[in-house]
């Protein structure tokens, strides 16, 4: 694809508006497919945030079965939308909030919700006992390894070894009404930090081989809890792991059944790092030149797109069209207006799209209605993202 095909394409569309290329989509999905081996992929609905999205993906193989939901009012809707298959990833701790899914559950739905502290398995014993219903629950396994002075991971389950999953399992063998339906442990400083960003060989270095140094120890300890949830006598359908990034070495347990992907299927650019993968934007944003203040610098409307988390430029949106288009150190994305170098080539009056990629997968349709669905130089459909059907979970 190049700008001027892009241009084209959207050439009678208001901007901004966002899109989504369903032919590099489709090469995402195969290549994805390819990269986790014989285990099933569970899309993460955080990173994808449109229901038409999530349904094309679930009807592309056999092997793209369930959602992770970020909140369990996502998962209740999604539920209701038609779609089966749900696990929570995060804990649900409001009543209102257990007490959503209890109608889908039902209905013989399964939505399974997160739990890693004693007050986490009270809370869902005494909303399940209450509606006497039984909640199919998930074990967060804390999967972070740590070297001398180095946290190498995310703060996430307080179940870190053998010794904390056997108080977890003498807790949950008391609270009749909740089922241990699924084991997860994400190991977000494989799945989630690049290793091979440009112009930084020795922090990629050293990534690489704290990566290396913990997949033993990952695969270990999630063996280790499976087998002593196996001991208690729980027999959990899904051991969940992984994300976009860590397909090659999650793959390889072998009591997972199934991996997460979620970035990958858009490939923001956060996720144009690392070494043995590489996927195609598939999903990107536009936005109109407006002012042209300087020689080569067109400014545009809006375009502030940041990504959550730590802050760095690299949560920073990309220019992607035309080739060769960089944001102003001093400036970046802005709320209402953005600068854009160009030099190149293409000529750039007003009124033309800048095309923009997202650091973040699923964010950007938090900041559009619709997704403009593309395929072989056409737009086939228009589908609105969460946002567009009035869903704003997270
Ligand atoms: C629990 C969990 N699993 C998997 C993922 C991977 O998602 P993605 O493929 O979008 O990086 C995440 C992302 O944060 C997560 O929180």
């Amino acid at each position: 694809m190049s700008y001027s095909k892009y241009k084209r394409i959207f050439e009678k569309e208001q901007k901004p508006f966002a899109y989504l290329d369903k032919d590099l989509l489709d090469k995402n999905i195969s290549e994805i497919i390819q990269r986790s081996g014989n285990k099933k992929i569970r899309i993460a609905s955080k990173s994808i945030r449109c229901k038409w999205a999530l349904e094309y993906l679930l009807d592309q193989s056999k092997q793209i079965q369930g959602v992770m939901c970020f909140t369990a009012q996502e998962a209740a809707w999604l539920a209701e939308e038609g779609l089966d298959d749900l696990l929570v990833a995060y804990p649900t701790y409001s009543e209102k909030d257990i007490e959503c899914i209890f109608p889908a559950l039902r209905k013989g739905k399964t939505i399974y919700l997160m739990a890693d502290l004693d007050e986490h398995l009270s809370q869902l014993q005494s909303c399940a006992e209450k509606e006497n219903i039984t909640i199919p629950i998930c074990l967060d396994m804390d999967m972070t390894t740590t070297f001398p002075g180095i946290y190498f991971g995310v703060y996430r389950s307080s179940v870190k070894d053998v010794k904390t999953a056997d108080r977890f399992f003498q807790k949950l063998r008391q609270c009749p009404n909740l089922r241990l339906g699924a084991l997860m442990g994400y190991e977000a400083q494989i799945a989630g930090v690049g290793d091979n960003a440009k112009g930084k060989a020795a922090m990629n270095f050293i990534i690489r081989m704290l990566k290396k140094k913990s997949i033993h120890t990952i695969a270990t300890r999630r063996k280790a809890i499976y087998d002593l949830a196996l001991e208690y006598g729980f027999k959990p359908e899904v051991v969940n792991g992984g994300g976009t990034g860590s397909l090659e070495t999650t793959r390889e347990e072998e009591c997972v059944t199934e991996v997460t992907v979620g970035s990958g299927f858009y490939a923001s650019h956060l996720f144009d790092n690392y070494q043995v993968f590489k996927h195609l934007p598939a999903a990107g944003y536009a936005i109109e030149i407006v002012r042209k203040p300087h020689e080569n610098i067109y400014t545009c409307l809006g375009g502030g797109y940041v990504a959550s988390g730590t802050f760095g430029k690299d949560k920073v949106p990309q220019p992607h069209f035309p080739t060769g288009c960089e944001l102003v150190d001093n400036e970046m994305a802005g709320e209402v207006q953005t600068p854009i170098i160009y030099q190149g080539n293409e000529e750039l009056r007003l009124g033309d799209p800048i095309f923009m990629r997202h650091s973040k997968a699923g964010e950007l349709c938090e900041h559009f209605q619709h997704l403009l669905v593309i395929s072989e130089g056409a737009i086939i459909d228009r589908v609105p993202t969460y946002r567009g059907d009035g869903k704003c979970f997270l």
